[in-house]
């Protein structure tokens, strides 16, 4: 009993070992970009306008999760992520939840029109900073000499990005009946872009939001920048 346990834990350790690549270059080959992450969050509400002269407007905000990505597979990729952010001279974090939207600063809207006569909620997609380039002088051949693409959320605290409405089919969004990132799976970083629990929906604090202000004030420019203020 004792010696199996022993020995399963030690082939455990020698194959993470074994699979924890490095490589000893990166070679960018252009400079760094912002594209959107594939993921989009819901952050409201689902909206049916039935309006004929003006738009609904809906309270936006949320919780949302965003990491690091590389579009190799690596079992462990933290050394290939250090080696290209010292490269290319910004950090690619892992995973990080926070919350976006109405009521973390000024200048960020609070809610969001949907068009009259729609069937629409409003989704938040993450601005990623990216870099593609060659990895090289790695102790794994299967990368080695190869092109990757890495990207990280914009600022390590804070997630920036562009809200819009997503028009959907009717029953779709009848189904939202709440904002799947207003709950405490999202906070757990667990959102499932679904809510049909209105009492799921966490209660305005001023706590943590009040954190968020100040970081957001902090990155004031970077965020006024990278929101997009198109459809207000
Ligand atoms: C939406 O509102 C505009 C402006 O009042 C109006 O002209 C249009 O007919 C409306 N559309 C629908 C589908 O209700
Ligand atoms: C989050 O839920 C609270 C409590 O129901 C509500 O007052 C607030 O407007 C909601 N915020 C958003 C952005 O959905
Ligand atoms: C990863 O991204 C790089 C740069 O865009 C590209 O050249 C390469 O083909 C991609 N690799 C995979 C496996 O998608
Ligand atoms: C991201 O990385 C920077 C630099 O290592 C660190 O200061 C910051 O706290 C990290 N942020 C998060 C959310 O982990
Ligand atoms: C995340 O949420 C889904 C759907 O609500 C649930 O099935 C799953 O168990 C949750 N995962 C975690 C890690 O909490």
């Amino acid at each position: 009993m004792q010696f199996s346990t022993h020995t399963a834990l030690t082939i455990a350790l020698a194959s993470t070992s074994v699979l924890a690549t490095s490589c000893k270059t990166y070679n960018p080959s252009r400079e760094p970009y912002t594209q959107p992450a594939d993921r989009t969050f819901v952050v409201s509400k689902g909206v049916v306008c039935e309006s004929t002269t003006t738009d609904c407007r809906v309270p936006i905000g949320g919780y949302v999760t965003d990491g690091r990505t590389l579009n190799v597979s690596i079992a462990s990729p933290g050394p290939i992520y250090d080696l290209i952010g010292s490269t290319v001279g910004y950090k690619f974090n892992d995973t990080i939840t926070t919350w976006v939207g109405g009521e973390s600063g000024p200048g960020i809207p609070q809610d969001w029109p949907i068009e009259n006569g729609t069937s629409a909620y409003v989704g938040f997609t993450a601005n990623h900073r990216c870099t593609s380039g060659t990895l090289s002088g790695c102790d794994d051949s299967s990368i080695d000499n190869t092109a990757v693409e890495a990207c990280s959320p914009y600022d390590p605290v804070d997630i920036s990005g562009t809200f819009q409405a997503i028009v959907s089919d009717r029953s779709a969004v009848e189904a939202l009946t709440c904002n799947p990132a207003n709950t405490t799976a999202a906070k757990n970083g667990n959102n499932s872009n679904t809510c049909s629990d209105t009492s799921s929906q966490i209660p305005i604090s001023g706590a943590s939001r009040v954190d968020g202000l100040s970081t957001l004030l902090l990155v004031g420019s970077l965020v006024v920048t990278a929101f997009g203020f198109g459809g207000l």
